[in-house]
């Protein structure tokens, strides 16, 4: 097992280039959509919607406000991350609903965790900084696709700097309390991508693992 994940991590390269006439079969997709629907975030609140964009025409128009990177037309799926620009209450009463149906418990005895969950993301001090906190939630679910994909060797790109004002207009997503953070495109890697065999350049251990004992 310890092989095969580092083996799959070093295979796993950012993809410049995907065939696209390669894709990814429903068995894998479906894998690849739990990793993301089981990726953790901060109280559980899953403050996030994963906007999976097949269609040519619109992935057509993200690429002309994304640099025009090819990895929007040509991989197999794009997933647009998107998050709640804030967080109100009934988001949170939404949250509470379903724990007490998933674990069969009243309501009333979730009361303390809800108050200090609005305590903090709707009425307390992060409230005012609510969008770089759910983007940052984001990211973690990123990371959960990024591996889950290693692992099944799928090529993955992620990719963030893009015009998010005009992925919000093209997506439909103004006016709606979502906003988009970044993107995966996901499929299989070209073989006239030259940067698949290149070497990973990553700082050595000693300069980013610290232990205290
Ligand atoms: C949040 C994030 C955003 C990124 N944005 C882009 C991007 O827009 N286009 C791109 O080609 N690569 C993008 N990358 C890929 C990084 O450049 C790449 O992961 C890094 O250089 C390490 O290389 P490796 O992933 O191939 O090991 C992004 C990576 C991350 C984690």
């Amino acid at each position: 097992m310890e092989k095969e994940i580092i083996e799959a991590l070093s295979w796993r390269y950012a993809t410049k280039l995907f065939d696209a006439s390669k894709k990814i079969s429903e068995k894998n997709w479906k894998t690849l959509e739990e990793a993301l629907r089981l990726a953790p975030s901060s109280y559980g609140l899953q403050p996030w919607r994963f906007i999976v964009v097949q269609n040519a025409d619109i992935r057509k128009k993200l690429r002309e406000v994304a640099w025009n990177q090819p990895q929007i037309t040509d991989a197999s799926h794009l997933v647009v991350f998107t998050t709640r620009d804030k967080i109100d209450e009934s988001f949170v009463q939404s949250y509470i609903d379903k724990i007490a149906a998933v674990r069969g418990v009243p309501k009333p005895s979730l009361d303390g965790f809800k108050n200090a969950m609005v305590g903090d993301v709707v009425k307390g001090p992060r409230a005012s900084q609510i969008k770089t906190w759910t983007q940052r939630q984001a990211y973690i679910a990123i990371g959960f696709l990024l591996e889950t994909a290693a692992l099944l060797h799928i090529d993955a790109c992620p990719m963030e700097g893009l015009d998010t004002a005009a992925f919000d207009k093209i997506l439909k997503l103004d006016g709606t309390g979502w906003g988009s953070v970044a993107v995966v495109t996901l499929g299989y890697r070209s073989d006239k991508d030259q940067l698949a065999t290149a070497k990973k350049v990553r700082f050595d251990k000693s300069q980013v693992i610290q232990v205290i004992d």
